[in-house]
């Protein structure tokens, strides 16, 4: 390394392993069977874990976008957001090559441990505004540990942000709705269902709604598609075996399955 370089960039070589700590990133998996099914499955946990980050990154974008009024910028950020959940979905792809036969090799040391506890989920869930009673209760101790995670129970929402500024751009928005307890669980309401169907049915006058609510429905889509393949790859794993978290498993996951972030730009459509 010339020394102009090197006073430009003082990490030492390899750089590309101290920069972004590859080596403590590849100990960091540490099988407990001899399985190299295990060793895909805990890689695939951890990419999935880091790109539950992403998107929460680029959600945190959004909101601060449309805090700001700025659209374009928020438009941004959401479909980034929507592409980090298209590669998420697109990573269950290296779980389904595993059989049953080779999952349950090393499922029993999984022990107690499920992907409710994954608080990063839990983290992006409630940032998109899924603050289910159940699910604080259950991320109770987290709270404690992980100060991102009570932070965003206690802040706005990417719903709460877009409902805001739809407001400002004139869309009628009940002060309840804008005023809500933003920690409790967002509850659809019919005045604003009406007002995604003024956006919908004249596109041309609220042309800044109408572009947040196509890439706000992207995104809500997206994760309903990483959730109903999930439940998938639970049934082909699984069939109807409990889960390690203490679930009823399948049948449970079917449940979480028909939630629906964002409610209204979904119930919207059946009355365009
Ligand atoms: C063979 C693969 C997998 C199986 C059989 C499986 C099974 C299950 C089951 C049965 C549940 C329900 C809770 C319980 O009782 O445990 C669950 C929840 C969950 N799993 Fe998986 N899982 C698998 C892979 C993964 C991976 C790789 C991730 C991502 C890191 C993940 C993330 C989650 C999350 C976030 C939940 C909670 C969902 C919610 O609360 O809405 N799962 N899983």
């Amino acid at each position: 390394m010339t020394a102009e370089r090197e006073a430009v960039c003082p990490l030492r070589p390899p750089e590309y392993v101290s920069y972004a700590h590859m080596d403590r990133l590849h100990e960091l998996v540490e099988p407990r069977t001899d399985s190299p099914r295990e060793v895909v499955f805990l890689l695939v946990s951890h990419v999935k874990e880091l790109l539950f980050r992403v998107g929460y990154v680029e959600l945190g974008q959004a909101r601060e976008q449309m805090r700001a009024d700025r659209v374009d910028q928020a438009c941004l950020a959401l479909d980034r957001a929507a592409q980090s959940l298209r590669v998420l979905v697109q990573t269950w792809d290296l779980l389904t090559s595993m059989s049953p036969d080779e999952f349950l090799v090393f499922r029993h040391i999984l022990g107690e441990a499920s992907g409710t506890q994954s608080f990063m989920y839990r983290t992006l869930e409630f940032s998109l505004g899924n603050k289910d009673p159940r699910m604080v209760a259950a991320a109770e101790d987290q709270l404690a540990l992980y100060p991102q995670l009570r932070r965003e129970l206690a802040a706005r929402t990417v719903y709460d942000e877009a409902l805001g500024l739809l407001a400002r751009e004139g869309l009628d928005i009940p002060a309840a709705v804008l005023e809500r307890d933003v920690s409790a669980q967002y509850r659809p309401d019919a005045a604003v269902e009406l007002a995604w169907r003024a956006v919908y049915e004249q596109p041309a006058r609220w042309p800044a709604a109408h572009r947040i609510a196509e890439r706000l429905t992207e995104v809500a889509f997206r994760f309903s598609h990483w959730r109903a393949s999930h439940l998938l790859v639970v049934e082909r794993m699984l069939g109807s075996k409990p889960g390690t978290g203490g679930t009823t498993g399948v049948p449970w996951l079917r449940e979480i399955n028909e939630h629906r972030f964002f409610p209204e730009l979904w119930s919207v459509r059946t009355s365009l």
